[in-house]
């Protein structure tokens, strides 16, 4: 079923060309009210158009009024004209009864199918091979698979990327070292891991630096490494695994899917794209690099900013490989959006490769969208760049860990009866769901101080909150010891303003994802579900549901307000508990 605010939208653009034709067709403002004592929306349009017109706006205001289309199902209950000229507009009970049946009885909680199915890409994660990830990487794996499981359940094509950094000159020196000091993880009688890689990369730059012999041997190894040479490709596919496996820990503990597609996928494309660019006269030799140079981007001298296609020494730099990744996306995979999660600090770099594949000619803006989806700094609590205590940066697979542990703490102490096997599972839940919802919750642009200690409160706006408001909700329909199932088509009949008020909520959830299908902001949706739960809790405090005739009703309310809340946590990335 169509949200209330896009068949608003029609049924008054529809009243505003009858009312005017003169006009053509004419864009309305619809907004959802701000105090629901005037009405659920409103309607801004009456001062814009007369201004146009020249005319009083409540004048207007009354002719868009006269012209509303009324017939078909119930929709609208009222339009008042308010102030200079609003309409407050109050939609039918009637109509907010029909949508919570779907939301209850449609597994797409009433939810349409969009009009246009978008194939969209949404990379996201990307850390770089031979470094571990870290809390740059957690957000955007955090707040990628947020939007990625968005447009899934909205129902568009949606491809999840990962970009890792897998390729490139520091794998040279780093194969270098290995082949001189650990030969046997090279060849595989030996395992390792990614702290130990690490540790090797560090190694190998600072001889990189000091020895030239050493310098010239990793030198030797990026170009065996670049035409192919089978024991440097071995080298590099041994380092890649130790790396990957690392990563996937992580991806399993936090539930999330991601389908590799790194800097190397983009290596066959290089050349040809070289090539093209070439034909296309848009290079020029700048120091002996070939550079794209991209008008309308200035350094601090002045002059205009190149993207570097190909390095005086034949190598192919991230810039490049990002023109390749862009064009092969917009070619081959014929997307029409791609999201790119990627800290604030690259906003530069991608604004630039945008602006250089429309120089190219490969993208055009009026039919593809690309998008960074830039996000702030975490924060430690001294309020710089978070660190663990010894001063390094924290591992990610720790992080999340401590997180289950805190969490298996608070447990333990709000109900020491619980079976170890039971708590360990909630722990799980309530750690993960509480780093992600604290991330995802934030303005996503802005810096946030990550604290265990808030992020695994019960009040305030928390994963813990939340989920223990849906327990809250399951534990209701529990008690009654009704099926469902059995009432689904009973009618729901909302009396009291409480339970309107939660009813007009639920049906906006459409609403509040395709506002953030816009400015992928996940806050929104936070907000959304955490408004969610404090409507729950005023019809809660307010309506009696058990033993009531309205027992059934009521029910069928909890049910669209669980379903809602499990899908939008869902979203999120968070899976809920029946009991807490
Ligand atoms: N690997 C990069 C980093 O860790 C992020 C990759 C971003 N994506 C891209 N297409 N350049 O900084």
């Amino acid at each position: 079923m169509k949200a209330p605010l896009e068949l608003l939208e029609e049924k008054f653009k529809h009243a505003a060309r009858r009312a005017f034709p003169d006009l053509g067709d004419i864009a309305v403002e619809i907004t959802q009210s701000t105090q629901e004592k005037f009405g659920h929306y409103q309607c801004n349009s009456a001062m814009k158009l007369a201004k146009e017109l020249k005319a009083n706006p409540r004048a207007i205001a009354k002719e868009l009024i006269k012209h509303i289309d009324s017939s078909g199902e119930p929709f609208i209950a009222n339009l008042e004209i308010a102030g200079p000229g609003f309409i407050n507009i109050t939609l039918e009970k009637s109509y907010l009864e029909k949508f919570l049946h779907l939301i209850i009885t449609d597994e797409h909680l009433g939810i349409d199918k969009p009009a246009h199915k978008q194939r969209v890409i949404v990379e996201f994660s990307s850390p770089n091979i031979a470094k571990e990830m870290h809390v740059g990487h957690l957000r955007s794996t955090i707040i990628g698979d947020c939007l990625a499981r968005l447009f899934e359940f909205l129902g568009h094509d949606t491809l999840r990327i990962n970009h890792i950094g897998d390729w490139g000159t520091a794998f040279g020196m780093l194969i270098a070292y290995m082949k001189e000091y650990t030969p046997a993880v090279l060849t595989g009688e030996e395992e390792t891991d990614l702290p130990h890689l690490m540790q090797w990369y560090r190694e190998s730059k600072k001889k990189f630096d000091a020895d030239p012999d050493f310098k010239k041997r990793g030198q030797l190894q990026v170009v065996s490494l670049q035409s192919g040479e089978p024991e440097a490709m071995k080298a590099w596919q041994v380092i890649c695994d130790i790396s990957r496996k690392a990563y996937q820990e992580i991806y399993d503990l936090l539930d999330i899917k991601l389908t590799e597609k790194g800097e190397s996928f983009y290596q066959p494309f290089l050349k040809p794209l070289v090539d093209d660019l070439e034909n296309r006269g848009v290079l020029e030799i700048s120091d002996g690099a070939k550079c794209l140079f991209v008008e309308g981007f200035k350094g601090r001298d002045g002059n205009t900013l190149p993207l570097m296609i190909q390095k005086s020494d034949g190598g192919f730099p991230y810039d490049a490989t990002d023109m390749a990744a862009i064009r092969y996306r917009i070619e081959e995979e014929k997307v029409d959006r791609i999201i790119y999660v990627v800290d604030a600090g690259q906003g530069l770099h991608f604004q630039m490769v945008f602006k250089g594949a429309e120089i190219a000619g490969y993208l055009d803006r009026n039919k593809i969208t690309v998008e960074h989806v830039p996000f702030g700094l975490v924060l430690g609590q001294d309020g710089k760049k978070f660190r663990t205590r010894s001063g390094e940066t924290e591992r990610l697979i720790d992080l999340l860990n401590t997180a289950i542990e805190k969490a298996d703490e608070i447990l333990k102490e709000r109900d020491p009866s619980l079976s170890e096997k039971e708590r360990k599972e909630r722990a799980h839940i309530l750690g993960i769901s509480a780093i992600k919802y604290a991330d995802l919750s934030c303005h996503r642009t802005g810096d946030y101080t990550f604290s265990y200690e808030r992020m695994l409160r019960f009040e305030g706006n928390t994963a813990a909150f939340l989920l223990y408001a849906y327990v809250r909700v399951a534990g209701i329909k529990r008690k009654i010891k009704i099926d469902i199932e059995s009432i689904k088509n009973e009618p729901i009949t909302l009396s009291h303003p409480s339970e309107v008020s939660l009813a007009l909520h639920l049906v906006r959830f459409d609403e509040a994802l395709e506002q953030v299908t816009k400015d992928l902001l996940p806050n929104r949706l936070t907000d959304y579900l955490y408004n969610l739960a404090e409507k729950f809790h005023a019809f809660y405090r307010d309506c009696q549901v058990e033993g009531t005739p309205e027992q059934n009703s009521r029910l069928l309310l909890c049910e669209a307000v669980t379903r809602t809340m499990k899908q939008g946590l869902h979203i999120l990335g968070i899976e809920t508990l029946e009991k807490m």
